[in-house]
């Protein structure tokens, strides 16, 4: 059996070492332990164990003994999305949350968010000052966060769904300012107990809380039974038992997916514009095959375009949102890849390094859409959307939104990068974002209709 190693450096310092450098913290912990380490750097409560290879990989995600089981999230995190949403709960109650969610993020009913998200991206590109850089960031968070809110609601029009957006960005650069750095969050109570952010973080909480409340209730008076939108969903459900969910459970679940939902597909946009525009000729490549199917009355006939595709996948390989998967928890005693793990521990795959791993993708710092189109890459090779019991339930979502943003911008607009500088990769909260990265929209916009 072999011997999980730590890295050198105390836990203290590897958490600010994964918040101010996230790509040296991988690196160097690849550069001393090629397989595994138990990485102090992300704070889960317990001893976690990251592993990176496929194998390993294979192991956790098919989990065939069943020996690892779902964790909550360090309560901290709860004080965004409380601790009733899909993402906070074990056992049957994720299981019937994951159910409940899934539909309308998933198949046809995804395919028919096509025409909305062009429509939400050309309204958003067209009110951008022309020649004038802008933060991509805020960008891109406003298209995902209305299409999210449309989902959700089933509108995006009424003003208070216009407000609960609204908050729900000053709740998420509150706490990325401040304390979503994430390995300092299980700081957060103290934080939260005695300086003006708690106080400030409440209060936004607490009107993001009213404000869904007061929707739940008018709903209540005029239930219609045919919404398909997320929240009717959730109202509508009712157990074996005849139960419906309470209101906590639905005020939790719809925040959550307004954020991490959110916050994890606006840094996907991020990076893969900073990707494209920084490579004229992978540009140039795209627009040829957009051109070439000639079809752009159907949004839906973007998705499966191969090169498209391939830049998408390439961008998540080389960038993977969440660094790592959502760490399970050990039952009983196992082994993981010739490892000995022990009840109590907990286990996760760093996708960063797993996507980093030269014999799976030779020249791996180099952007090469070409790979995803000579090669077929396992369910144990490529995770950006980790896998098995917690898989991540807007893959299909976040895809799409890639894809069809990226069409309307490369195709009708023209963008550039306001710096050619390399963008500096950093965390926030708990993801890999381009934060800085501008972009400029110059006057002569294309038009390809
Ligand atoms: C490019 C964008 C996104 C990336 C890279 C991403 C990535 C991930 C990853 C790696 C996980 C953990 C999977 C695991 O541990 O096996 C996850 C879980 C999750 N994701 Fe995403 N995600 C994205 C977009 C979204 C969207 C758009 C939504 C919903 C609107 C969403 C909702 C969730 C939820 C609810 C979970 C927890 C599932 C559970 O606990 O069972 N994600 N995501």
């Amino acid at each position: 059996m072999k011997q999980v190693e730590s890295l050198k450096a105390p836990g203290w310092l590897q958490r600010i070492e994964l918040i101010l450098t996230p790509i040296g913290y991988w690196e160097r912990a690849f550069e001393s332990h090629p397989e595994a380490f138990w990485a102090k750097g992300v704070d889960w409560g317990s001893p976690l164990m990251m592993f990176y290879t496929p194998q390993a990989v294979q192991q956790i995600i098919e989990n065939r003994d069943k020996h690892l089981g779902i964790v909550s999230f360090p309560g901290e995190l709860t004080a965004i999305f409380g601790n009733n949403s899909v993402a906070t709960s074990e056992g049957d109650r994720h299981q019937i949350f994951r159910k409940i969610l899934m539909p309308p993020l998933h198949g046809k009913q995804v395919h028919n968010y096509g025409k909305l998200i062009c429509e939400i991206t050309h309204q958003v590109m067209q009110e951008l000052p022309i020649n004038q850089p802008f933060l991509a960031w805020e960008v891109a968070q406003d298209i995902t966060l209305q299409v999210l809110i449309k989902i959700l609601f089933g509108s995006a029009q009424k003003e208070r769904y216009q407000q609960i957006k609204n908050l729900i960005v000053s709740l998420l650069n509150l706490f990325a300012a401040k304390t979503a750095r994430f390995p300092l969050l299980r700081f957060f109570p103290k934080v939260l107990g005695h300086r003006n952010f708690g106080q400030k973080f409440l209060q936004i909480r607490q009107q993001i809380e009213q404000l869904s409340y007061a929707e739940i209730t008018e709903r209540r008076t005029c239930i219609e039974p045919d919404k398909t939108d997320m929240l009717s969903l959730l109202m509508l459900f009712r157990d074996e038992h005849g139960h419906p969910l309470t209101d906590v459970e639905i005020l939790d679940n719809l925040l959550l997916l307004l954020s991490t939902g959110n916050e994890s597909t606006t840094a996907a946009i991020c990076w893969l514009w900073y990707c494209v525009y920084r490579n004229p000729e992978i540009q140039e490549k795209l627009l040829q095959e957009i051109e070439n199917l000639g079809d752009f009355s159907n949004p839906n006939s973007f998705y499966r375009l191969p090169y498209l595709t391939a830049v998408c996948n390439e961008t998540l390989r080389m960038y993977p949102i969440t660094m790592f998967i959502l760490p399970r928890g050990v039952n009983t005693p196992t082994e993981i890849a010739g490892y000995k793990l022990q009840p109590g521990n907990l286990v996760s795959i760093s996708n960063y390094l797993l996507h980093r791993q030269e014999n799976l993708y030779p020249e791996p710092s180099k952007f090469k859409p070409e790979r995803f189109i000579e090669r077929q890459f396992s369910a144990y090779e490529f995770i950006p959307f980790g896998g098995g019991i917690r898989n991540c339930i807007g893959a299909e979502l976040a895809l799409y939104l890639m894809k069809l943003i990226l069409v309307t911008t490369v195709s009708e607009y023209q963008l550039v990068l306001a710096n050619k500088q390399p963008v500096k990769p950093q965390s926030r909260n708990a993801n890999l974002a381009p934060i800085a990265l501008q972009l400029v929209k110059h006057s002569n916009s294309k038009n390809m209709t």
